[in-house]
C-alpha cells in the first residue's frame, strides 16, 4: 500500500513510517523539521544521538534493501505543496502526526500559543481539503490525543470517542442519542486537538472522507523493533521540561542521579502506551480503514493508567532514586481517577507491553546508555499555565509532601 506519514521525522512518526516500510509498504515520508528546529530554540537535544534524516534514510537502505522517500514541507503553510503531493503520490493512506505536541510548549507565551494553533489547525485542516480536493480517496489516520477528554470522569469509563446520551424533548420525551464525547482541554495544545475533532466530524459527515482519530495516550519507551536495528536509526528520546513525557523523564532522572520531580501530590492519573505498541496500533489502524460516508472511526490507544506518584515509586524501587514533590506549573486538579474503554484497537489484534516487563530494558539501554548525553539544566518543567502557577517549579512543595 502506498502510505504519507506527515510529521514522519518525530518521535511516533519515524518508528511508525519504518514499521510500515518493514512490512513492504510502500512510504514517503513529509516533515518541515520544525521539530528539530524547536531543540536549537529551546537549547536541548534528544537524549539519544538522532542522525539527519538522509543518514537516517541511507541507513535504511543499506539494512534492509528498502527506501522510504522524504520531501520537506511545511503542510500547515504550503497548502499547494500538500496537493501536489497528494496527486503525485495518489496514497490508500496518509497518517497525520505533523502537530507541535507539547502541551508546556503551547503554554509558554502568548507567540507559542498562537504558533500551535495556527500549525496544528491549519495543519489538519490542509490535509482534510486537500484530500477534498485530490478526488482521491485516502484514508486518513490521525493521532489524537487522551487529553480531548480531560481528566475527571463522573464514575464512568471512558467510551471511545462517543457518548450514548438520552436527551429530553421539547415534549417531555426521551430521546436517545450519541454525540462526540464532551471536550475539557487543559492547554492549548489540547484545545487544537479538540478542534481536530470537529474539523474530522465535519469533513467525514459533508465529504465522505475515511477518517480514523487515534486518541492516544503518554507514549513511553523509545525503540522499536525497527530503529534498533542500526544506531543511525534511533528514535529521538526528549527528557526535557517542555516536551520528555513524565515516564521518559523519570528514567532520565533517574540515571542521571537526579530526583524524581513529582508535580504536587502525584495523585494525578494517566493513560500510557508503550511506543512498539503505538507504532502496531498505527499499523492495524491503516489496515482496517472505515467505510466512506461513515462517521469517524475512534479509538482510544492506550494500554494501562497509572497514577504518577506510583511511576515514581516503581522506578525508584527499582533505581534507589529520591522522589520529589515540586509545585506543579499546571493548572490541573491535583488527583483524579480515569478509567477508559480500548477494546477497539485490542479487538483487532493489539497485545501490549506491560511497564513492568519493559521498564528496566529502557533504563539500562537507553537512559543508562546516553546519560552523558543529559544537561540537568532542562529537566526542570519551567512553562507555567497561569501566574497564579508562578513560584519556584523546582523546590520542594514541603516536607508533608516529601514524606508522602
Ligand atoms: N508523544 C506522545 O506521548 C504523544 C501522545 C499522544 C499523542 N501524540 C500525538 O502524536 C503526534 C506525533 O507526536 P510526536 O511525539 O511524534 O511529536 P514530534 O514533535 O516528535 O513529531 C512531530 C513531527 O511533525 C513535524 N511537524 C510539525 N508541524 C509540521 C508541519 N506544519 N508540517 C510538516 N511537519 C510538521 C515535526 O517536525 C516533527 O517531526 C502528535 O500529533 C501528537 O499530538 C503524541
Amino acid at each position: 500500500m502506498k502510505i504519507l506519514v506527515l510529521g514522519g521525522d518525530g518521535f511516533c512518526g519515524w518508528p511508525t513510517a519504518l514499521r510500515l516500510s518493514a512490512r513492504g509498504h510502500d512510504v514517503t515520508i513529509a516533515d518541515n523539521l520544525s521539530r528539530r528546529a524547536i531543540d536549537k530554540e529551546l537549547g536541548c537535544e534528544s537524549l539519544t544521538p538522532i542522525a539527519e534524516i538522509p543518514e537516517r534514510l541511507s541507513a535504511w537502505h543499506s539494512v534492509t534493501g528498502k527506501s522510504i522517500r522524504f520531501v520537506h514541507l511545511d503542510i500547515a503553510q504550503d497548502y499547494d505543496g500538500l496537493l501536489d503531493l497528494i496527486l503525485e503520490e495518489v496514497p490508500a493512506a496518509l497518517v497525520h502526526f505533523a502537530e507541535q505536541r507539547s502541551a508546556p510548549y503551547s503554554m509558554k507565551s502568548s507567540r507559542h500559543k498562537r504558533y500551535t494553533v495556527d500549525n496544528n489547525i491549519n495543519a489538519t485542516n490542509n490535509v482534510l481539503a486537500a484530500v477534498v480536493e485530490s478526488g482521491l480517496d485516502v484514508h486518513i489516520v490521525h493521532l489524537g490525543t487522551m487529553g480531548v477528554y480531560g481528566y475527571k470522569t463522573p464514575g464512568l469509563t471512558i467510551p471511545e470517542g462517543y457518548l450514548s446520551a438520552t436527551l429530553t424533548d421539547d415534549s417531555g420525551a426521551s430521546v436517545k442519542t450519541e454525540i462526540l464525547y464532551p471536550t475539557n482541554p487543559g492547554s492549548i495544545y489540547h484545545m487544537t486537538k479538540s478542534q481536530d475533532q470537529l474539523l474530522f466530524a465535519y469533513y467525514a459527515k459533508n465529504d465522505g472522507l475515511r477518517i480514523t482519530d487515534l486518541h492516544q495516550g503518554i507514549v513511553w519507551g523509545t525503540q522499536t523493533a525497527e530503529t534498533t536495528l542500526d544506531d543511525r536509526l534511533i528514535n529521538r528520546f526528549d527528557y526535557d521540561g517542555d516536551y520528555g513525557t513524565v515516564l521518559n523523564r523519570f528514567l532520565v532522572q533517574a540515571a542521571v542521579g537526579h530526583p524524581l520531580t513529582v508535580h504536587g501530590s502525584g495523585g494525578q492519573t494517566r493513560a500510557f502506551i508503550h511506543l512498539q505498541d503505538s507504532v502496531r496500533c498505527i499499523e492495524l489502524a491503516v489496515s482496517n480503514p472505515p467505510k466512506r460516508h461513515s462517521r469517524v472511526a475512534i479509538f482510544n490507544q492506550m494500554t494501562e493508567t497509572h497514577r504518577v506518584v506510583d511511576l515514581a515509586t516503581m522506578i525508584s524501587t527499582m533505581t534507589g532514586a529520591e522522589i520529589r514533590h515540586v509545585k506543579n506549573p499546571r493548572n490541573e486538579a491535583d488527583t483524579n481517577e480515569l478509567t477508559v474503554a480500548n477494546l477497539g484497537l485490542r479487538s483487532l489484534g493489539l497485545v501490549p507491553t506491560t511497564l513492568d516487563a519493559a521498564l528496566l530494558r529502557e533504563i539500562t539501554e537507553i537512559a543508562q546508555r546516553f546519560a552523558s548525553r543529559c544537561d540537568p539544566a532542562k529537566i526542570p518543567c519551567v512553562s507555567l499555565w497561569t501566574t497564579d502557577a508562578a513560584g519556584n517549579c523546582t523546590a520542594p512543595v514541603g516536607a508533608k509532601l516529601a514524606a508522602a
